[in-house]
């Protein structure tokens, strides 16, 4: 039985990743800072196949406790999904919060470089495979996007460049960049489930299940396949288009 360590598995796109991995025959590592979800994950999947690590992948002492008080079942880890991260805020740079903007790299940029460092020894020790849960936010631009897409550019493009590195290790890497998801991301990104609504309506998104889908697709996938990266999107999605501000005369 192959090993899955899935951050951010308490809500959203983790957690239809672990279920959906668990369904399939894998064991996950569940890693989110609320607990009664994970313990909900593993009262509902069983204490066999999910194992639950509570931290703030903020916080690197708490990570590589967490790592190190892995039971011996799940201590091989043969996929890391990094899947973790936030967006605060929708205001232009120049109205923004530093301490929004100072949260959103340490959890989507920071965090995510560490715990793959800490997790590459097993990972190519047991030629496993990494998926990166970027966002079309780092492929195209959008106003008030900022912070959020800087750090999403760096998530796609940091994982690209991790299969780079691991050329000859036999460790795939895959960048997942999808458009919108129905997840509690809006709902933390405004804090407020009015406008989280509000976005979702009438959009038909991508639900965490579609998602979780590829995942579990990508990972199952014949050793000598990598898929390098994958954007998906709702068919109500598109791109942002070019705007010109006309000076008044
Ligand atoms: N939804 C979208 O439209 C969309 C589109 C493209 C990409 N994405 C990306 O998909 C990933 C998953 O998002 P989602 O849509 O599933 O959002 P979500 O439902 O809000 O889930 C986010 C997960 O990240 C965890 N997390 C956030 N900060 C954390 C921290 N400091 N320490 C530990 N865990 C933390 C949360 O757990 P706790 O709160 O319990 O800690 C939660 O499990 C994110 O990287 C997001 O950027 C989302």
């Amino acid at each position: 039985m192959k090993t899955a360590f899935v951050t951010g598995a308490t809500a959203g796109i983790g957690e239809a990743t672990v279920r959906t991995l668990v369904n399939s025959g894998w064991r996950c590592v569940a890693t989110g800072r609320r607990q009664e979800r994970l313990d909900a994950l593993v009262g509902e999947l069983g204490a066999d196949k999910v194992h639950a690590a509570c931290f703030d992948v903020r916080d690197r002492e708490a990570m590589e406790a967490a790592i190190a008080a892995l039971p011996d079942a799940f201590a091989g880890i043969d996929l890391l999904v990094n899947n973790a991260g936030l967006a605060r805020g929708l205001s232009p740079a120049q109205e923004a919060s530093l301490d929004d903007w100072q949260t959103m790299i340490d959890t989507n940029v920071t965090a995510m470089v560490v715990l793959t460092r800490k997790l590459l020894p097993t990972l190519i020790e047991r030629k496993g495979a990494i998926i990166a849960i970027g966002s079309v936010a780092g492929n195209y631009i959008y106003p008030g996007g900022n912070v959020y897409a800087g750090s999403k550019a760096f998530a796609n493009h940091f994982t690209l460049a991790l299969r780079a590195d691991l050329h000859g290790t036999g460790v795939r890497v895959t960048s997942i960049e999808p458009g919108m998801v129905e997840t509690e991301f809006t709902l933390v990104r405004t804090g407020s489930q009015e406008a989280s609504d509000d976005l979702y309506r009438g959009a038909k998104p991508m639900t965490a299940q579609d998602i979780a889908e590829m995942i579990k697709w990508v990972a199952e996938l014949p050793p000598h396949l990598n898929i390098n990266r994958l954007e998906p999107m709702p068919v109500n999605q598109d791109f942002a288009g070019f705007r010109v501000a006309r000076e008044h005369h």
